[in-house]
């Protein structure tokens, strides 16, 4: 095992301390794993991005390490370059608080059997596997450096779970079924690998993200051939899952302000301040929007393009509590996003604790209000997966 000295678990369990004062960690055996399991060993270094952009390093031989490592905050642990070179993250050892608010959300018993999708550093693998055992916690990661890094800590730790280089998208066929699948990564649609792996009557848990911030975590029970759930009250977000173990493209639509349909709104332009009418416009919307921002000072845009190449461009700068508004194209992205605005707003603007969602057999996905059978309801539109 990894130098186990004092001034680690001191720092656990202060951390531990903080979650349960917080609400947030609520079970005996899931304080005992965090206390237990070494976070810094999964943690060796990470990355921070300074005000101009550029990424340091902090590791094992910076004095500020350990502390930050036993903090409840995300940290970043793999960068990747773009083809046009811009820096983006890969991997990150998720926030303790929320792992903690996920594993404790999915009621986990001593003989579930549990598929990670999102190895990542094996920090919460290593969680599972000090609270399961070996046998009973498989994970996935579609990176093989991460997986073969994740399984070298694991093993110093004496914790052997079974890790895979494998598409998260399509479980992990061979080791199912699973009492509990939990997606660390985040999906534009519940692929119906999960739904075909999880027993009848399990649970997944994920965050189901259309573009834009738009989407929850969600917490599913498999009905035979569907799944139904609520989404989580507090909201989260988590990398996009990827195709591919390579860096996610640069954005490629041409936008040219210019040319755009004028008009305002008074509405922000920041999807994070939006998040439940976003996911709602997604009903008529396509399922894969980018967001971005172009130019600088009082010419900076926010924008959101679609894959036909439609576009909305809204400025970031307001006069009198108005935003100019461009669109451009077939797809009316800033005009959806109005309508399913106000129609929350005509809901009395509900909470994440009021919506739910329903997969189909046919994989079709269905966001619903308080009830599953109720009149409110939105159909997603369908995607690739
Ligand atoms: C937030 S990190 C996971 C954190 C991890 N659970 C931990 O404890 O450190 C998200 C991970 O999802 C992985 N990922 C992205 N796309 C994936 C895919 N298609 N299949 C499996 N894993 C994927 C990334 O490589 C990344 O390591």
């Amino acid at each position: 095992m990894t130098a186990v000295t004092t001034p680690w678990r001191e720092r656990a369990r202060r951390l531990a301390g903080e979650l349960a004062d917080e609400g947030v960690l609520r079970s005996p055996e899931w304080r005992d794993a965090i206390e237990t399991v070494p976070r810094h060993v999964f943690v060796p270094r990470f990355h921070t991005q300074r005000p101009d952009g550029r990424w340091s390093e902090t590791g094992t031989g910076s004095p500020e390490w350990l502390d930050q490592v036993y903090r409840n905050q995300p940290l970043i642990t793999a960068l990747a370059s773009t083809p046009r070179g811009n820096q983006v993250t890969v991997s990150s050892s998720t926030k303790p608080g929320l792992m903690i608010r996920m594993l404790e959300a999915l009621r986990i018993e001593d003989t579930h059997r549990v598929l990670e999708i999102g190895t990542g550093t094996g920090y919460n693998a290593g969680l599972l596997a000090h609270r399961l055992g070996d046998d009973q916690v498989c994970s996935v990661d579609i990176a093989a450096d991460l997986v073969a890094a994740a399984r070298t800590r694991l093993h110093e730790l004496d914790l052997h779970p079974t890790l895979t280089v494998a598409h998260g998208g399509a479980g992990l066929p061979d080791e199912a079924p699973f009492d509990r699948i939990i997606a660390t990564c985040s999906v534009s649609a519940i692929p119906s690998s999960w739904v075909e792996q999880v027993r009848d009557g399990g649970l997944i848990l994920a965050d189901l993200k259309r573009t834009v911030h738009a989407g929850n975590l969600v917490l599913l029970t498999r009905h035979g051939d569907r799944l139904e759930g609520r989404f989580l009250p507090r909201w989260a977000g988590f990398m996009a899952m990827r195709e591919s173990d390579e860096a996610p493209p640069d954005l490629s639509v041409d936008v040219t302000v210019e040319v755009g349909d004028r008009s305002t709104t008074g509405l922000p332009p920041h999807p994070w301040d939006s998040l439940i009418p976003w996911l709602l416009a997604h009903s008529r919307l396509p399922s894969r929007l980018t967001f971005g921002y172009r130019g600088t000072g009082a010419h900076r845009w926010a924008v959101f393009t679609a894959n036909d190449g439609s576009w909305c461009a809204v400025a970031v700068n307001s006069s009198g509590g108005r935003r100019e508004v461009r669109q451009y194209g077939d797809v009316r992205i800033w005009d959806e996003f109005e309508k399913a605005h106000e129609q929350w707003q005509n809901l009395d603007e509900p909470g994440w604790d009021r919506f739910g969602l329903t997969v189909a057999a046919d994989g079709s996905h269905r966001i619903w209000l308080d009830d599953p059978g109720g009149t409110r309801s939105w159909p997603l539109a369908p995607t690739r997966q």
